[in-house]
């Protein structure tokens, strides 16, 4: 089994680019399903998350070539209007291929969509979105069956909750729909605007993108792109709060700091010292953190779910007594006990983790639990005393690229070990 093999307790020093963003490059490869044509996506992190998008999209008919960062997707010809289980299985975000292939084919069957168990994580808002459309849904022996009762029309789409993954469903479905659509209570993410302007420079007509309230007007058919991915704020968080509790200096560029507006205060209210310039951020944190009063996790624009494991370890090392309350997925702190081995102080009940600041951690062997609980992990491994083990990477390399690589190049000891064979 693969583990990263952490030596903690130095500096992080340096610069970094951030890579582009795994949540916006998932839905708009979906996305090209719906383009009879070429589309060029730029900044693809190199994910095992992005190649499983590729399976898909190869399955389906399209053509698919990456040269880098670059994904070249030829959508037209699309045959198949069915998912693998097994790719269905790989990841959560495979759910988005449901709009867009109900939009270019009429019809779609694929099974419950996998990813990591932080939650139940049910779809009933996906598919009230789609059936608002004009979709017919069975759900039957597992299988999701949908297909177009007459014709994809326009309409008002009120979500109970802001909810990314239904509201990517909502627009990838109604940008070819007949008249006008609704999203009312959309989620706000950055990653939904990106996927509206990847769409609009496709041709669509999509307005109030990053706002709770999205007005599509059905065009008839989309062409050909080139589009760049926006940087992944999550592993921008990752990166900082690892020089952070490491007491170091780093600097990320190539970075949006707007998208970070809810995460930087936080890391001030820590006593660190936060420059933000343009496209870069710096973050220096020569003494000891300080507790956070509240952390509060929810929807864009507030403060991001996925850097919550991250802060339950920066609160670990942070003198004083800090609070962080999980709202929106139910089972997202399974990283705590993980880093209790590692000789964090911290009691969840329900949704609300308690973290008694220690001074320090120790090095353990520690297996990651999910994605960012993952990350959280290689983060403490950084600043314990001695040796971390983390073990269960690929749920790690799901969301991060090269990130021992970068991780050495600010400085950090770390390798991931392949198998008991020591490669970095
Ligand atoms: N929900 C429902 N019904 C639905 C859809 C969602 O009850 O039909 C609930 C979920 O169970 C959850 C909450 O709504 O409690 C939020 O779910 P949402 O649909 O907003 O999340 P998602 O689309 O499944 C995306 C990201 C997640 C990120 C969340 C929240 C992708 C591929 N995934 O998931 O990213 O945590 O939005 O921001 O975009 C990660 O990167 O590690 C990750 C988990």
């Amino acid at each position: 089994m693969s583990a990263y093999i952490i030596n903690g307790g130095r500096r992080l020093n340096g610069s970094l680019n951030v890579q582009g963003s795994k949540n916006s490059v998932l839905p708009i490869l979906a996305a090209t399903v719906l383009v009879k044509g070429k589309c060029v996506i730029h900044n693809c992190p190199l994910l095992s998350d992005t190649e499983c998008t590729v399976k898909i999209l190869k399955s389906l008919g399209c053509g698919v070539r990456r040269e880098g960062n670059t994904i070249t997707v030829d959508a037209t010809v699309v045959s198949c209007s069915y998912i693998p289980e097994d790719l269905m299985r790989e990841m959560r975000s495979s759910i988005v291929f449901l709009g867009a292939i109900v939009g270019r084919m009429g019809e779609a069957t694929m099974c419950a969509p996998g990813g990591c168990e932080i939650g139940l994580r049910p779809i009933d808002l996906h598919l009230y979105a789609v059936k608002r459309l004009g979709v017919n849904v069975i759900e039957s022996h597992g299988k999701i069956i949908c297909k177009v009762a007459e014709k994809l029309k326009g309409d008002k789409i009120t979500l109970s909750f802001p909810s990314v993954g239904a509201t990517e469903n909502a627009l990838l479905l109604s940008v070819t729909a007949k008249g006008t659509t609704t999203i009312v209570n959309a989620a706000r993410e950055p990653e939904i605007t990106d996927l509206c302007n990847f769409l609009n420079s496709c041709g669509a007509r999509i307005s109030g993108a990053g706002e709770s309230i999205i007005t599509v007007e059905g065009v008839d058919r989309l062409h050909g792109t080139e589009h760049t991915v926006i940087c992944d704020r999550i592993v921008a968080s990752t990166y900082l709060v690892a020089g952070a509790v490491t007491r170091g200096d780093i600097e990320l560029k190539n970075t949006e700091p707007v998208y970070l507006n809810s995460v930087l205060p936080l890391l001030e209210e820590a006593g660190c010292s936060v420059n933000v310039r343009c496209k870069s951020i710096r973050v220096k944190c020569p003494m000891g953190l300080r507790r956070i009063d509240k952390i509060i996790t929810q929807p864009y624009p507030g403060f991001p779910t996925d850097s919550q494991a991250l802060f339950t370890t920066l609160t670990s090392v942070a003198r004083g007594t800090s609070v962080i309350v999980e709202n929106i997925f139910e089972s997202r702190f399974k990283h705590v006990p993980e880093l209790v081995r590692m000789g964090a102080r911290i009691r969840t009940e329900g949704r609300v983790a308690v973290v008694e600041g220690v001074n320090s951690l120790y090095g353990a062997d520690v297996l990651s639990p999910d994605l960012r609980g993952g990350a959280a992990l290689v983060v403490a491994g950084l600043c314990a005393e001695g040796v971390t083990t983390v073990g269960n990477v690929g749920f790690i390399d799901r969301g991060y690229e090269n990130l021992s690589q970068n991780l050495c190049v600010l400085n950090g000891d770390i390798r991931l070990s392949i198998s008991g064979e020591g490669k970095n």
